[in-house]
């Protein structure tokens, strides 16, 4: 497994490109199971979770051309030919969100069988909304041997549906469902995640019906079908977000290109209490972490457009260094602090209590072996390691090529001492 080693201490300084949004990437990969014409997705990113939906969905049939490598890259999807509704458990195991085919393969083919995801790291993340909602539209769902067996005896009917709690996929698989059933389908309590809007949009492009894209009702109504078009992903604010807090922690002065600061004001607020600058450029945002320390915040995550739980480790990381104490709370999934052990390891001073955590700042940290243990927490260890003194090696680092393109690459860009040590090179080493 591959590592990444960091030398901490120097500030940040110049231009970073984000990339397009992993969260917005994934279902509109698998929106293209809706119609048999071809849909384009532009402003792709190059990550193993993209790979991995790629392959999922060519092992239903999908016909996919991938034109260009990063910045920009376009995705061609055709579904024209699909002779496989299932999506097997060695598949769906490495990526929950591989059950988003689940509404568009039972929307257009009228059945399917997708492998329950399985737990995660960072909680059970359960299905539950996501099949609730699926057969009030009529659906008959069986759970045989691990998997989901769903069938549709004519077609989804639209229906009136009140989610229990908000769900991005949830919200995103049923989206998806909605726009070929018969009649009107009301999603109440409905996720207003950027991503989910960029998958609504991208469906109305495709002749989807929708409305009260943006906010907590959706009222789709179904057709008859749904024809391809080409489609720009949005820029990822999580990212953006991640490379904010870097920029932060060394004191330096980066600009983000590409994203828009309506894409995440509650974190461009919270930067802001911490007393960090970011501010609207041309191309993006301009974020200085010269002059005054970071100040310590409290920070609740919620669903959009309250604070990111995706940005909740990053922050942590952040906050480590400030002047006073910050008190984190995590409210969207119940286990999403295992990066704090590790951070501890780095000579941060962090306490959990529950779905809560006291940060108290320290003057330093201490670079570290450490290990990462899920896609953000990855992110948080690497914003500690670019402030902390000294060498930090980084392990089982495919936890952040899930997410994040090019990252050794864009912040060596910006002056980080940040290498990747293959597996390979490590064993030639040895060997030698
Ligand atoms: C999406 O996951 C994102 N992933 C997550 O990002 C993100 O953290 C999460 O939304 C919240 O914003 C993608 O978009 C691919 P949820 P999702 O359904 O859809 C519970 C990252 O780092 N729940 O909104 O799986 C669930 O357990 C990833 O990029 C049910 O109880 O999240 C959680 O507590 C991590 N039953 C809460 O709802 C259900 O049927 C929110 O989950 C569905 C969800």
């Amino acid at each position: 497994m591959d590592k990444i080693r960091i030398v901490g201490g120097t500030p940040l300084r110049g231009v970073i490109p984000i990339s397009g949004a992993k969260n917005a990437a994934l279902p509109l990969m698998a929106a293209c199971l809706l119609t048999d014409d071809k849909l384009t997705l532009c402003n792709m990113p190059y990550l193993a979770d993209i790979v991995t939906m790629a392959n999922l969905l060519a092992q239903h049939g999908v016909d996919l051309n991938i034109d260009g490598i990063h910045q920009g890259r376009a995705i061609t999807l055709c579904a024209g030919h699909i002779h496989n509704l299932t999506a097997p458990y060695e598949v769906v195991r490495t990526m929950r969100a591989s059950v988003l085919v689940l509404g568009p393969l039972l929307a257009r083919f009228g059945a399917a069988r997708v492998s329950l995801p399985g737990g995660c790291a960072i909680g059970t993340r359960p299905i539950d909304l996501h099949l609730k909602a699926l057969e009030q539209m009529g659906a008959e769902i069986e759970l045989i041997d691990g998997y989901i067996n769903a069938k549709v005896p004519h077609r989804l009917k639209g229906t009136d549906i009140q989610f229990e709690k908000v769900s991005v996929g949830a919200t995103e698989n049923i989206l998806m469902a909605a726009c070929l059933a018969e009649g009107e389908t009301i999603l109440r309590n409905a996720a207003q995640e950027p991503e989910v809007a960029d998958l609504a949009y991208c469906l109305q492009a495709m002749g989807a019906k929708i409305e009260g894209i943006g906010t907590s009702e959706l009222r789709i109504q179904g057709v008859n079908s749904l024809h391809g078009c080409t489609y720009t992903v949005i820029a990822d604010r999580i990212e953006a977000g991640s490379f904010a807090a870097a920029a932060a922690i060394t004191g330096g002065d980066v600009e983000l290109v590409g994203i828009r600061a309506s894409l995440m004001q509650s974190v461009i607020e919270k930067f802001a209490e911490a007393g960090i600058g970011i501010t609207e450029t041309e191309r993006g945002l301009r974020v200085v972490g010269t002059g005054r320390k970071i100040q310590g915040i409290d920070i609740m995550t919620a669903p959009y457009p309250g604070f990111p739980t995706d940005m909740q480790a990053q922050m942590m990381a952040m906050l480590s260094m400030a002047e006073g104490a910050s008190m984190v709370t995590e409210t969207i999934f119940e286990n999403r602090y295992m990066h704090v052990p590790e951070l501890i390891r780095m000579g941060t001073n962090i306490n959990v209590h529950g779905s809560s955590a006291m940060i108290r700042g320290v003057s330093s940290l201490r670079g570290a072996e450490v290990m990462a243990t899920d896609l953000r927490a990855s992110l948080s260890l690497v914003i500690a390691a670019l402030a902390a003194e000294g060498e930090t090696i980084i392990h089982r680092v495919y936890h952040l090529d899930r997410g994040y393109e090019r990252l050794e690459e864009k912040l060596a860009a910006c002056g980080a001492t940040i290498e990747r040590i293959s597996e390979r090179a490590t064993a030639k080493a040895e060997a030698a």
